[in-house]
């Protein structure tokens, strides 16, 4: 006979591939999915580049494959859990990670905070706009959020653009709100609501 154990775990697994199934997202120029252990090289290399973390706040420089398999990790556990606070999508182009999206401190029946990055090369070509809508969607549609909500430094205009082109409003400024390089730096505050 088999064990109530173990038939609660296959329902977890179960459950956890139907999730993580429904999470990809296929696009002409790219492919938003789960990342894999697979991916750490590609996602050490692409990541590993002092544009990215000029504008972040949260990626190490020089990011080692030891950050790629934690980061991963700590996504696949998090995956795990029925609600989960933060889900992360890797954004792929022709089998390599080129860049991540995700939603961070989820507040289930309400917000989250979108973030994201892309690999230099793959710049300007619209896939952060496509990406930040397809995400936004997600959020509002499957998982019910109202609001969605992201800060940028005020000299990123990138990253501004790509919220204004989704429909985010600038909603304020926040003063001396991040401690970068040292010094404390002011953000703008971006919203879309439904
Ligand atoms: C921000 C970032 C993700 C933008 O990705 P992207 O795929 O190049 O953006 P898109 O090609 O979708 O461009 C969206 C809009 O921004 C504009 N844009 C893109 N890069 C720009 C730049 N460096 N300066 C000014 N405008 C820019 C595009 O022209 C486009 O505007 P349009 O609709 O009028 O044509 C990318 O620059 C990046 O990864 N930066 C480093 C990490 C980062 O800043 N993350 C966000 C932290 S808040």
């Amino acid at each position: 006979m088999i064990d109530g154990a173990w038939v609660i775990c296959i329902m977890r697994r179960f459950v956890h591939a139907i999730l993580t199934l429904t999470m990809i997202i296929k696009m002409k120029k790219f492919i938003l999915r789960p990342h894999r252990l697979s991916d750490v090289p590609s996602l050490a290399k692409n990541i590993n580049d002092p544009s990215n973390v000029r504008f972040t706040q949260h990626i190490p420089y020089p990011y080692k494959r030891h950050h790629a398999v934690s980061w991963v990790r700590k996504q696949m556990r998090e995956r795990r859990k029925k609600r989960p606070s933060f889900i992360q999508w890797a954004i792929v182009i022709d089998n390599e990670v080129v860049g991540g999206i995700g939603i961070n401190k989820i507040i289930y029946g309400h917000k989250a905070e979108i973030g994201y990055w892309l690999a230099r090369e793959h710049r300007r070509q619209g896939v952060m706009k496509r990406a930040v809508k397809e995400i936004v969607r997600y959020a509002f549609t499957r998982l019910g959020l109202r609001r969605i909500f992201a800060f940028t430094l005020t000299n990123n205009l990138a990253s501004q653009k790509v919220l204004l082109r989704n429909g985010f409003l600038t909603e304020g400024r926040h003063r001396k709100n991040v401690l970068k390089d040292g010094a404390f730096k002011d953000t703008y505050v971006f919203g879309k609501v439904r």
